[in-house]
């Protein structure tokens, strides 16, 4: 049999720098070609460079590597997406189309590509929103996501290509910054506590928002990828559940460690997209196909959050 070889675009995101090392933990470094279309000169060993939007460039490196697997991450994010929206769109559907059509081309086993609840909008219900809520997104990401999720349903029905994907709550890690999501203060919040300071919170501190760990979102992710094909029964994307948090029960929760953190709240744009999002997410579907369950709790995150960031900021007493 083919030995696998893995493509991943956007490797140098928030997600991508995670779940590249996963990936070469299980198929060897050698195995992994990590790209992104921005490459830092520090990170030119790991990474290489690649537009994702240029099908060329795409099909050379997936020719010349004999890759087997794609995850295609590259894509401008729900908040950022904002400030350029058709330039959003254009972005993360040719990229979309570019892989699809070069995964086709090139007969790749499997694909996956995320999506994210951004896909919901104000008509889906808020508490334990189900799979198939309506979907009326606020954001250009969420209006792309959604396409992405049809267009993906479409090539698995047509050509038959496997593409598996997930509705990504937001994602709490250690290892790399979220860059351009509504979510992202949720990591931002931890770095500030360990370097002890104050913390600006440009969402208000009840709005609840569907929230996972790093460790779990990429367990989530292997899991999707390692199930037979005949249990993947959605085709467009799977909500998963992980956490249902507000900037308030972060804030409770880090003062469990840090009991003179100080936040301030001060509500900027990207309060009405989170306004605008469930606030809870139900994957029964998940959990019946291939059986999802998440580990992480929101003080089970904390602890974990603060171990790592003291090391990373070299603040080993401080615990
Ligand atoms: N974390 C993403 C964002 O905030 C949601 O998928 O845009």
């Amino acid at each position: 049999m083919k030995k696998k070889k893995i493509l991943v675009t956007g490797a140098g995101g928030q997600l991508g720098t995670v779940l590249v090392k996963a990936l070469q933990d299980r198929k060897g470094k050698e195995n992994v070609i990590a790209t992104d279309v921005y490459v830092k000169p520090e990170m030119q060993n790991i990474l290489v460079s690649l537009d994702a939007t240029n099908i060329k460039a795409v099909e050379e490196i997936v020719e010349k590597n004999d890759i087997t697997e794609i995850y295609h991450l590259a894509a401008i994010l729900s908040a950022k997406g904002e400030e350029r929206p058709l330039q959003t769109w254009d972005i993360n559907l040719k990229s979309l189309f570019t892989i699809f059509e070069v995964a086709c081309k090139y007969k790749i086993n499997k694909v996956f590509f995320p999506s994210s609840i951004a896909v919901f909008g104000n008509s889906a219900p808020k508490q334990n929103t189900p799979q198939n809520a309506y979907l009326d997104p606020t954001t250009v990401y969420g209006i792309s996501k959604i396409a992405g999720e049809q267009w993906a349903n479409y090539y698995f029905s047509k050509y038959g290509l496997d593409v598996r994907s997930l509705r990504y709550p937001g994602i709490i890690g250690h290892q790399s910054l979220a860059g351009g999501g509504t979510t992202d203060y949720a990591v931002d919040i931890y770095h500030k506590a360990v370097k002890k300071e104050a913390f600006e919170c440009y969402l208000n501190e009840n709005t609840a928002l569907p929230m996972i760990f790093m460790t779990d979102a990429v367990r989530a992710t292997l899991e999707l990828m390692d199930a037979p094909k005949h249990c993947i029964k959605t085709r467009t994307s799977y909500n998963i559940n992980a956490l249902s948090v507000t900037p308030k029960q972060l804030v409770t929760s880090i003062k469990k460690w840090y009991p003179d953190f100080k936040v301030c709240y001060k509500e900027d744009f990207r309060e009405k997209i989170a306004q605008s999002w469930p606030s809870s997410i139900l994957d029964t579907q998940a959990q019946e196909d291939w059986n999802w369950e998440p580990h992480y709790k929101l003080d089970d995150v904390s602890n974990e959050m603060f171990i790592e960031l003291n090391k990373k900021y070299n603040l080993h007493s401080q615990l």
